[in-house]
């Protein structure tokens, strides 16, 4: 096979962030509404500092009010129930994220559920969760990153992905199971493989699509790959390199690119494939929640 055509999230993220800026222009100039979008974490974990930073960042790149709540390590469960009470009463605030994870002295579960399903920018509340897994998507929010990964496979393969197999090696509530609704709903049919999964390399190489969400650097190498198949790597896993020189790191994804790519049609890089996406779909919800709150057609993504 020749070299994969490898798949350009940055490019493709900042596409999906234009069309936000002049929507969120459009919306300002015809109905006077600014999205509003918050985002709170508690803790200082340095990874997600720079996930929320660039969150709130790109919010308010694309004109939106941009609102960062840093809350101490030992926060209780009930202050932070309580900011997320008085955002819900907000009607500046269209969109609400808590950056998971969370200390072990909130209940995550119960953190998720408080916040309004219809400002649920990261549709993780159960009412999302239903309406994804029904077909009543028109209503709700898909999460960001299933959400970004979808737009990435329908560039390759188009809308339809009737008769195709697809593999999504990793079940968390985040990313593994909505993906998998995702592809079904497009009309694949769909394996969710797991850690327990017996020769998931055999299974994974049944996958015209693979998507690999298991948190394992380079674990996916391209024995566990399909000659043609579209592979999505959703990891994002910083590693050692010593080649870099003493201490220094560098990211990369569950996929080990230079192998999988040798039998891959399409495939995304780690940086550049699936991380950009996920921040242009959290943008493309909270313009989304903004319109419906002001009444109007949001546009579709
Ligand atoms: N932690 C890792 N990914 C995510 C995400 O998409 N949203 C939130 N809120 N927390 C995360």
């Amino acid at each position: 096979m020749a070299e994969a055509r490898r798949i350009d999230g940055k490019a493709v993220a900042a596409q999906i962030v234009e069309r936000v800026k002049a929507e969120t222009a459009r919306l300002k100039r015809e109905a006077d509404v600014v999205p509003g979008l918050a985002v709170l974490i508690v803790g200082e974990d340095p990874a997600s500092q720079v996930y929320v930073g660039s969150k709130a960042k790109m919010a308010a790149e694309c004109g939106f009010r941009s609102e960062k709540f840093t809350l101490p390590a030992d926060t209780s469960e009930a202050t932070l129930l309580d900011r997320i009470a008085a955002l819900n009463a907000d009607p500046a605030i269209h969109g609400i994220l808590v950056q998971l994870p969370l200390p072990k002295q909130i209940d995550e579960a119960k953190v998720i559920e408080a916040i309004d399903a219809n400002k649920d920018v990261d549709g993780f509340h159960l009412v999302n969760v239903g309406r994804l897994s029904t077909g009543a998507r028109g209503a709700g929010f898909v999460p960001c990153t299933p959400a970004g990964s979808m737009l990435l496979i329908r560039s390759i393969l188009g809308d339809d992905l009737s008769g195709k197999t697809a593999v999504v090696v990793g079940r968390s509530n985040i990313v593994g199971k909505p993906m998998a609704q995702l592809l079904l709903a497009a009309n694949a049919t769909v394996t969710i493989a797991h850690s327990r999964t017996r020769d998931l390399a055999g299974v994974c190489r049944g996958a015209d699509i693979l998507v690999a969400a298991v948190g394992r650097p380079e674990m996916i190498t391209g024995d566990f790959v399909k000659d043609g198949a579209v592979v999505i790597d959703v990891g994002i896993n910083r590693i050692a390199a010593p080649e870099k020189g003493e201490g220094k790191t560098r990211l990369v994804g569950d996929v080990a690119y230079a192998s999988a790519a040798q039998k891959a049609a399409a495939i995304t890089p780690v940086p550049g494939g699936v991380g950009p996406m996920t921040i242009a779909m959290l943008m493309a919800n909270t313009l989304v929640s903004a319109c419906r709150a002001a009444g109007l057609e949001p546009p579709r993504f």
